[in-house]
């Protein structure tokens, strides 16, 4: 898929803004500031629903406003949908071509994006709940049964936290727990399933990005025991849950977890190292929606060259033109050398020239 324009306004140091981008690379430039990263936040926004910084919607929206909006014109193979998000402090408003959806996901399905950042890190050396969100973006974009099933997971368990909290009865709680199981033995086949197909992309990057680090180890931790059914550990856990007051196991408390032979703690990694391992499993993730869909995500890379040397970045850009990815990068500045293959625009203070 590719944004063939994208218009912002209200949001962070842009009043508006309106870029036709290539369809291969395109490099933003511009000093600390200046509204680089707001640009690849616009498009995570339509794709994520949220951005990817912290603060919600009120650092998002330019100060003294009540609204930012976002509107991009997007080809997925020769269909081109007008996609609108309005966020406010009250909620968010979604278009798809004119006409109001109702649900938020309606317009997420649509578009899809894979954002490396800073925090992108956080993949490796963050909390479960960061992998678990990596994990669960991309069974829902190969399958979009995903968010139902998760809700309904996610009901059953407050139902049953519920009951544990407040020594509820047995026989309602052997209601939820039914549904619990019903949902976790769907979710944890299509995490299994999709781990499976990212590990094998995921280690042939890490073999030409990382080879010093040795074999590289993927693992899947289903989030209960893994040689017994969720419904017999819940009930043989129901009696210290109830002390606890919450629910222990289950696939909400699901990771996953990269290891290196030659440094079997993340926290061993270099901050290079650290970057390049989350490019190789956010590149993974684009390899695999590549391969099960008939389009490419966008890409979305915030200060790419930052912390790479110019061996491992030549290795990755290399990678991104065969991609057939529509690529945004961001920079303070960036090598030369790629530059006369790609469209770079100077951001000033919210204004962009191409
Ligand atoms: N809600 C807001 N209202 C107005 N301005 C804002 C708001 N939030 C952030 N800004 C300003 O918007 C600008 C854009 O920030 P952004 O992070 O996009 O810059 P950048 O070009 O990526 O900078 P860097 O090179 O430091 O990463 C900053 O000057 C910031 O202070
Ligand atoms: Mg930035």
């Amino acid at each position: 898929m590719r944004v063939l324009r994208l218009n912002l306004a209200q949001l962070r140091c842009f009043e508006s803004l309106s870029i036709v981008p290539s369809a291969g690379l395109n490099l933003l430039l511009g000093a600390n500031g200046s509204g680089k990263t707001s640009v690849l936040e616009a498009l995570f926004l339509l794709s994520h629903g949220r951005s990817f910084r912290p603060g919600g919607s009120k650092a998002l929206i330019r100060r003294g406003q009540e609204e930012c909006t976002v509107y991009a014109e997007l080809d997925t193979v020769g269909h081109t949908h007008r996609l609108g998000l309005a966020r406010s402090a009250h909620g968010w408003r979604a278009r798809i071509d004119a006409q109001s959806v109702p649900r938020l996901s309606d317009l997420l399905v649509h578009c899809a994006a894979i954002c490396v950042e800073p925090g992108s890190h956080g993949v490796l050396t963050g909390p479960a709940e960061g992998r678990r969100r990596f994990m669960d973006w991309g069974v829902f974009h190969v399958e979009h049964t995903f968010l139902e099933i998760w809700q309904s997971y996610q009901r059953c368990l407050l139902q049953r936290n519920f009951l544990l909290r407040t020594n509820g009865d047995s026989t309602q709680l052997d209601v939820w727990e039914q549904g619990m199981a019903n949902a976790a033995q769907w979710l944890d086949g299509q995490r299994h399933a999709y781990l499976g197909r990212l590990r094998v992309r995921l280690l042939e990057h890490l073999a030409r990005w990382l080879p010093e680090l040795g074999e590289p180890t993927l693992n899947y931790q289903r989030g209960w025991a893994s040689d017994a059914s969720l419904i017999e550990v819940l009930a043989v856990h129901r009696m210290r849950d109830r002390e606890q007051g919450y629910t222990r196991q289950g696939p909400h408390r699901a990771d996953w977890l990269l290891g290196f032979e030659h440094a079997p703690e993340r926290h061993q990694l270099s901050r290079g190292q650290t970057k390049l391992a989350a490019l190789a499993c956010l590149l993974a993730q684009f390899d695999v929606f590549r391969e099960l869909r008939a389009t490419t995500p966008l890409l979305l890379l915030d200060d790419l060259s930052a912390e790479l040397d110019a061996a491992h970045l030549d290795q990755v850009m290399t990678y991104l033109q065969s991609s057939g990815a529509q690529t945004w990068i961001t920079g303070t500045d960036f090598p030369q050398r790629w530059q006369p293959g790609m469209r770079v625009f100077h951001v000033e203070h919210g204004v962009l020239r191409a």
